[in-house]
């Protein structure tokens, strides 16, 4: 039994700063497949492809649904890439600093502490938290919160990430210790 192909639309994606396109992309392509197969940017993990680990998550600088600015977390392996026509767009590359070269010469805080802090085992997930904390700290940056909601905070934004190695104790500690320890983020915090 043959499908039928679906058809395809011209996509300009805003990823990382650049435009790419227009490309030529299947309507029902999802945003991970684009990524990988017309741009090369693998480094947004596809793991359950069903929208449970968050592997897959980039960040989308725009509106949230309440109005409020973003960034936001998306989950790719289930998101449509034409979804993401005009939206800027952040993956796991957009972190680290770069040379004119494109080689790296600085990880971002996140990126680093995890490292510092031996966070990750395989790294498989690795991506998706890094997204995530980051979008967090961002986040706490517009509305800082109170030492005491810190703990729960943190749960909040991670606890949809999965890591198959369980390595959760420190993605958690590592994130709380950025939260505490990044002047802006915690109110009253005089340092
Ligand atoms: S690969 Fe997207 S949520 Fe698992
Ligand atoms: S470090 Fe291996 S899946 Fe998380």
């Amino acid at each position: 039994m043959s499908t039928v192909p679906s058809r395809k639309r011209p996509l300009t994606l805003h990823i990382n700063g650049r435009s790419f396109g227009p490309l030529d992309v299947p309507e029902d392509m999802m945003l991970v497949d684009v990524l990988h197969e017309y741009l090369g940017l693998t480094g947004t993990r596809f793991g359950c492809g069903q929208g449970e680990c968050r592997a897959c998550t980039v960040i989308v600088d725009d509106d949230t649904p309440d109005g409020s600015r973003g960034p936001r977390e998306v989950r790719s392996c289930i998101t449509g890439a034409h979804y993401f026509a005009g939206k800027p767009i952040r993956t796991v590359e957009a972190h680290a600093r770069r040379d004119e070269a494109g080689d790296i010469v600085e990880l971002s805080p996140v990126q680093q502490a995890f490292l510092d802090h031996f966070s990750f085992q395989c790294g498989y997930c690795t991506p998706g938290f890094v997204n995530a904390a980051t979008v967090l700290l961002e986040r706490l940056a517009k509305a800082p919160i109170a030492k005491a909601d810190v703990e729960a905070t943190v749960l909040e934004a991670l606890d949809p990430h999965l890591c198959r190695c369980t390595g959760y104790v420190r993605y958690y500690q590592t994130v709380k210790a950025l939260v505490l320890g990044t002047p802006g983020l915690v109110k009253g915090d005089a340092s």
